[in-house]
């Protein structure tokens, strides 16, 4: 046994868990969005998994840090995630919200409930059937809070008989450890 290992193998980033189980667990793997490209870690992901990628991201600094050194399957959405239906008509297998600000990046430009809320809305609506969506929440700042709170609410009304939603959440870390949201489209 290593008792050297710095970290714990499958509770610890949520976001390695989220592409843990979106490899493992989701069939089809045609097309994917990032909803929230930042430093495109999950984009990354996605673009060595799924056949085509579109990747959201607000901030221009993120996209233009990102651009050169994209694969070819993945599509660069300078724009918010709410205007989601706007840019893709067409079914997708998956979407990625890692949620909050940009690691190193300027704090104040975050995620926002209301525009959180209505991309996670309309993207369930072009969320293939089989289909996953994963939504990594950060509640150590105050928007990150409210986030959880009403994204939490609204997830919690959907049918069971269409959609499996499952909450990750640490049990013995702070009040404010990130949580991971897996929504499973039957
Ligand atoms: C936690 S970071 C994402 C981390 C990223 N997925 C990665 O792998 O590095 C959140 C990102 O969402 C971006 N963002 C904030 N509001 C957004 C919105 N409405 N639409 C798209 N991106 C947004 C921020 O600029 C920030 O870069």
């Amino acid at each position: 046994m290593n008792n050297n290992l710095p970290f714990f193998r499958y509770v610890g980033d949520v976001s390695k868990i989220s592409h843990y189980i979106i490899k493992e667990f989701l069939y089809n793997k045609e097309i994917a969005i990032d909803a929230t490209l930042g430093n495109g870690n999950d984009t990354d992901f996605l673009a060595n998994n799924f056949k085509l990628v579109y990747a959201f991201e607000i901030q221009k600094c993120a996209c233009d840090n990102y651009i050169n050194n994209k694969k070819d399957n993945v599509n660069i959405i300078n724009a918010s995630h709410h205007l989601i239906k706007e840019y893709i008509s067409e079914p997708v297998d998956c979407i990625m919200y890692n949620l909050g600000f940009l690691p190193g990046g300027n704090k104040s430009i975050t995620t926002k409930n209301e525009t959180s809320l209505k991309s996670i809305k309309d993207g369930l609506k072009i969320l293939n059937k089989g289909g996953i969506m994963t939504i990594c929440i950060y509640r150590g700042h105050d928007e990150g809070k409210i986030e959880e709170s009403c994204i939490i609410s609204y997830l919690e009304s959907l049918p069971k008989n269409q959609y499996g939603v499952m909450l990750h959440s640490f049990l013995n870390r702070s009040v404010d450890a990130p949580l991971l949201v897996v929504v499973e489209r039957k």
